[in-house]
């Protein structure tokens, strides 16, 4: 005991972020922000379509003007696995050395110039520095090269957090990187970058959004775990005052903007403050759950985009099937919050109660969030559960151990979890309505 307080329980928790620059034309003061590092030469990642519309050579020609050689590396693979992101280490190291790094789309983009900026400043290979138990979970020793991410989802948030995701291809699974020193050094969140986002994915990235702050909103509180040392905190503590403010904040915004995002937001004359609304949420809900943490969705969304048979969805390259982070993170989540609702049923009702504000009280609150959840899906025409993506009863002892192997994330969920609970939320999210 010292001072009262029993120090075999945890009293600490960590928040961080990177500074921001956001508004309208924000992305044509890169060149400005790149040369207040004293840098020379950068690398600008982003993936063939982002690069097709052209923000990527803007972004040169305007780091250009302060002097600031710079190369387009076009080949992000959309949802990176470990051997998209093998090649482009590979690229980067062979063309090296860079002073620093520019990332320009949507997740698939920065997390890939998170990795990129890993293996060219420290020694070591990709699997040395995932989360164990599928790699060594080393922690990168050396300072990274600046890097500024410009991202053009309103989706993942991984402009301000501090992991990269990927598609480990043998093994069927999705896993990541943390550590704090990943985090970009800068986040340009530029709006107009997003008025060319189709609907389809400006309806699946903003679910990643709604997902990240309710998850990070309902997870363990970060101070009921067991003290650990300095050198144990992990990316993830929990939720947390910090983070809460900022997922409250990002479910006000999702309300206000989601659906007119989707439905009036693209095109040059599409709605501008609907888009900025949602790149704000996908900034906040990063700010949030990248500090906090995500749980029972996001560990479903995992085997569901790494299992995936036939599924392509419009308006994603159609080269191979896929199921979209966002959309896979949402297909169990209503199902998700009815199991999680008893372990912090006031969380659940006020997160229904800021991202829909005039729906009715349901007789049952354990029923409210789901609602809310399914009313939104529904308006933005994200498909009606797993078995719209292709999946049957049949799948579910494959997809469960998939999600239990997640238990860096299942760590955060405000209740245990057992196979079983999980078998039964994907038996009950074949079909969401
Ligand atoms: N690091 C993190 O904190 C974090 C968090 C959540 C998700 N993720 C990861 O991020 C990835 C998903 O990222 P995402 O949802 O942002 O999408 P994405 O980067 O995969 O891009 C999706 C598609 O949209 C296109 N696109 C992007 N911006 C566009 C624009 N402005 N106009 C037109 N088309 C555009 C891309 O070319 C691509 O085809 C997944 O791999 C996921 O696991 C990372
Ligand atoms: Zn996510």
């Amino acid at each position: 005991m010292s001072a009262g307080i029993d120090l075999t329980e945890e009293t600490i928790f960590t928040w961080g972020a990177p500074p921001l620059k956001f508004g309208a034309g924000a992305a044509d003061e890169v060149g400005f922000e790149m040369s207040g590092y004293g840098v020379r030469r950068v690398l600008i990642v982003t993936d063939s379509g982002v690069n097709a519309l052209g923000a990527p050579q803007r972004i040169a020609d305007n780091l250009r003007r302060y002097k600031i050689e710079s190369e387009i590396f076009d080949g992000v693979h959309v949802e990176p696995t470990d051997d998209s992101m093998n090649k482009a280490v590979e690229y980067a190291r062979a063309q090296g050395d860079w002073d620093g790094f520019v990332a320009v789309g949507g997740g698939s983009a920065i997390d890939t110039a998170k990795a990129i900026n890993l293996l060219t400043s420290n020694p070591g290979e990709l699997m040395d520095y995932i989360n164990k138990p599928i790699g060594n979970a080393r922690v990168p020793d050396g300072q990274l090269k600046p890097l500024i991410a410009i991202p053009t989802t309103a989706g993942t948030g991984s402009e301000s957090t501090a992991m990269c995701v990927l598609d480990i291809l043998s093994m069927k699974v999705k896993t990541g990187i943390s550590h704090w020193r990943l985090r970009p050094t800068l986040a340009v969140i530029d709006p107009l970058l997003t008025m060319s986002l189709p609907p389809e994915v400006t309806a699946a990235s903003g679910m990643d959004i709604v997902c990240h702050a309710v998850e990070s909103y309902t997870a363990r509180y970060s101070t009921p775990f067991d003290r650990k040392k300095p050198e144990q905190r992990v990316t993830y503590c929990g939720s947390n005052p910090v983070s809460d403010l900022w997922c409250e904040r990002a479910m006000q915004l999702l309300a206000k903007s989601f659906r007119k995002a989707v439905h009036e937001g693209f095109g040059p004359d599409g709605n501008l403050e609907a888009r900025s609304d949602m790149m704000m949420a996908a900034t906040f809900a990063g700010m949030g759950f990248g500090n906090s943490g995500v749980h029972i969705p996001h560990a479903n969304a995992y085997p569901i985009a790494g299992m995936v048979k036939n599924y392509r969805p419009p308006n994603y390259p159609q080269d191979e099937p896929m199921v979209p982070h966002g959309m896979s993170v949402s297909l169990t989540a209503p199902e998700a919050f009815r199991f999680s609702f008893p372990s912090v049923p006031d969380r659940h009702l006020r997160a229904a109660a800021l991202l829909a504000p005039d729906k009715d009280k349901l007789n049952d609150p354990s029923e409210q969030l789901p609602a809310v959840v399914v009313d939104l899906m529904r308006d933005i025409e994200i498909p009606n559960g797993i078995g719209a993506v292709g999946y049957t009863e049949a799948d579910i002892p494959d997809l469960v151990p998939g999600t239990m192997k997640q238990q860096r994330i299942l760590a955060t969920c405000p209740r245990p979890v057992t196979e079983e609970d999980i078998a039964g939320i994907f038996a009950r999210s074949i079909e969401n309505w």
